[in-house]
């Protein structure tokens, strides 16, 4: 596939003079990076427009047809993803299209705020690219490991604030208090099955082995999915009341944390790791 870009850089590489009126007077419209910045402006090309024109998108990399593809493709957009509340992980089988429209935001604005964060944010690795067993230890790493001790964590600080504050919201704070423990109590024993069972089988290359731990995995994720929306709700989205006591408020945000963190982790397995171990 040789998308509108692909058009721009080759009339802009073989062009010498690298006029931005006749680059970009074709067309002005890219499917990745939105409307083109250079249209009917003759004149000088700016760092920043070339930038953006410059992220060319190799002819292999088909536009994603759903919003798990881009973010399993194009790590930048997971940070976009986020900030639009489009659930990438779990729900990450929708098409793009409609997930956008849900979020009241058009597919080409969200990838041009994709093909900026690319062309200016720091790198970030492709892990659909990477060995296997890389992948494998990095969640190991950066997403397990510090997991028990934050649950813990925040466990404590559910409590207090429950024990301390509960007459005012008691309802609320006993069932979010009730979340954070069944989070733990589904959590830690499916970061031991990963660990022991699966994790080892995708290391050894076993992928018919692993067929089964996966799927249960995968239904494991829902759960743990239904979980933290369930603590969205109970907190209003992460935002404390104004009489919130420090306390409180570090809970929120502790939570609110713990979600973005546990949905790049889901991510990595559910979209990339597993499908990858699968087919291997
Ligand atoms: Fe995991
Ligand atoms: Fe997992």
């Amino acid at each position: 596939m040789t998308s509108r870009c692909d058009y721009h850089i080759d009339q802009l590489m073989s062009n010498p003079q690298r006029k931005p009126v006749d680059l970009c007077s074709a067309n002005g419209f890219c499917i990745w990076h939105g409307p083109c910045k250079l249209q009917g402006q003759p004149r000088a090309l700016r760092p920043w427009d070339f930038a953006m024109h410059h992220h060319v998108h190799t002819p292999s990399q088909a536009q994603p047809g759903t919003v798990a593809d881009l973010a399993a493709t194009r790590p930048h957009s997971v940070a976009v993803l986020q900030r639009y509340g489009i659930d990438f992980c779990c729900g990450g089988g929708r098409p793009l299209d409609q997930a956008c429209a849900v979020a009241a935001v058009s597919v080409a604005q969200l990838l041009a705020e994709v093909a900026e964060r690319e062309a200016f944010g720091k790198d970030e690795r492709r892990w659909d690219q990477a060995p296997l067993p890389e992948l494998v230890a990095y969640i190991v790493d950066h997403h397990h490991q510090p997991l028990a001790d934050e649950l813990t964590r925040l466990q404590a600080m559910a409590a207090r604030v429950l024990k301390v504050h509960g007459p005012k919201d008691p309802e609320r704070l006993a069932e979010l208090y009730e979340t954070v423990l069944a989070l733990e109590t589904d959590l830690i024993p499916h970061l031991r099955k990963e660990e022991d069972v699966l994790f080892p089988l995708i290391i050894a290359g076993r992928p018919l082995d692993a067929g089964e731990a996966v799927q249960a995995l995968r239904l494991e994720h829902d759960g743990v999915a239904t979980l933290l929306t369930r603590a969205r709700e109970l907190t209003d989205h992460y935002v404390p009341p104004d009489h919130a006591c420090m306390t409180w408020r570090a809970l929120f945000n502790g939570l609110s944390e713990l979600e973005a963190d546990l949905k790049r982790h889901i991510h990595l397995e559910n979209n990339i790791l597993f499908p990858r171990a699968l087919m291997a």
